[in-house]
């Protein structure tokens, strides 16, 4: 899915990762971890490209993120959902119609504004917001839910695409524990089920090592830890946190 070799990327003339190397393959749960600042959401959104290639090799599904072009670029990001700590709905819509946004290259535009939707469309949404458990609430406007229930909209939004990356950007920061949780196992549901290669910036380590199968840990744009959660130890911890308290990351 995605391969960088001794890749450096930045903005305008700051390199911000260095020298990475990095092969990200199909249904892994990655959590990337790391102080504010390291890079984390850098390296997330390099993925949808915008990100500057300084040095190396990289490749999201098999584009050359060097040098792909515009028209390209639109086909890979109809391939990658993403999800973000803020939710960014359409607050006076419902939940159905921002579900269904998620779809809108396989609907013309005009419909998308007279809500005209297909039978077989609705029937689509319905499946996504029975796997977010948000079926409920279909009908009410986003500004009407709670902040976990916003996340697990913006998930099936995400998912309306039918994508074959997910990349989530500190998707739980805003939630209490309960709400995260929920999120967390909707995730993980996602990607054990419909096999949907998912890559979370996560603040909590507890959640983590829980949910993902790799961890990640960045520390001032290098990569200082790669592997699973059990092989994590303090002394890793306190290299990828160096500046940080480690109890800044535990759950409150
Ligand atoms: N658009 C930008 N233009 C220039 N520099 C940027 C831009 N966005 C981020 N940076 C710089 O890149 C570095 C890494 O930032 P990034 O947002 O990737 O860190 P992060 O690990 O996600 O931090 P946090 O945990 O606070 O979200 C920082 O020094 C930041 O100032
Ligand atoms: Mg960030």
């Amino acid at each position: 899915m995605i391969k960088m070799k001794n890749l450096t990327l930045g903005y305008k003339k700051e390199k911000i990762l260095n020298k990475l190397n990095l092969k990200i393959e199909k249904g892994e749960f990655v959590g990337i971890i790391g102080p504010s600042g390291a890079g984390k959401s850098t390296l997330l959104m390099s993925v949808v490209g915008g990100i500057k290639v300084f040095n190396g090799e990289f490749e999201v599904l098999n584009y050359d993120m060097d040098k792909i072009k515009k028209k390209d670029l639109v086909k890979l990001r109809e391939q990658i959902g993403i999800i973000f700590q803020g939710y960014n709905l359409v607050d006076r819509l419902s939940v159905l119609d921002n579900v269904i946004s998620g779809m809108l290259k396989d609907i013309p535009m005009a419909r998308a504004i007279i809500k005209y939707y297909k039978e077989k469309e609705l029937k689509k949404v319905q499946k996504l917001l029975q796997i977010v458990d948000i079926e409920k609430h279909s009908s009410k406007r986003c500004d009407e839910l709670s902040g976990g229930q916003r996340q697990r909209v913006a998930i099936a939004r995400a998912l309306a695409s039918e994508p074959k990356i997910i990349l989530a950007d500190e998707p739980i920061s805003a939630l209490d524990q309960k709400s995260a949780k929920k999120v967390m196992e909707i995730l993980e549901k996602i990607n054990k089920e419909l096999k949907v290669t998912i890559i979370a910036n996560l603040h909590h380590l507890e959640i983590a090592e829980k949910y993902c199968t790799r961890i990640i840990g960045i520390n001032k744009g290098k990569v200082i830890f790669d592997g699973k959660s059990n092989e994590l130890n303090e002394k890793i911890l306190e290299k990828i946190y160096e500046g940080e308290t480690l109890e800044e990351h535990e759950l409150d």
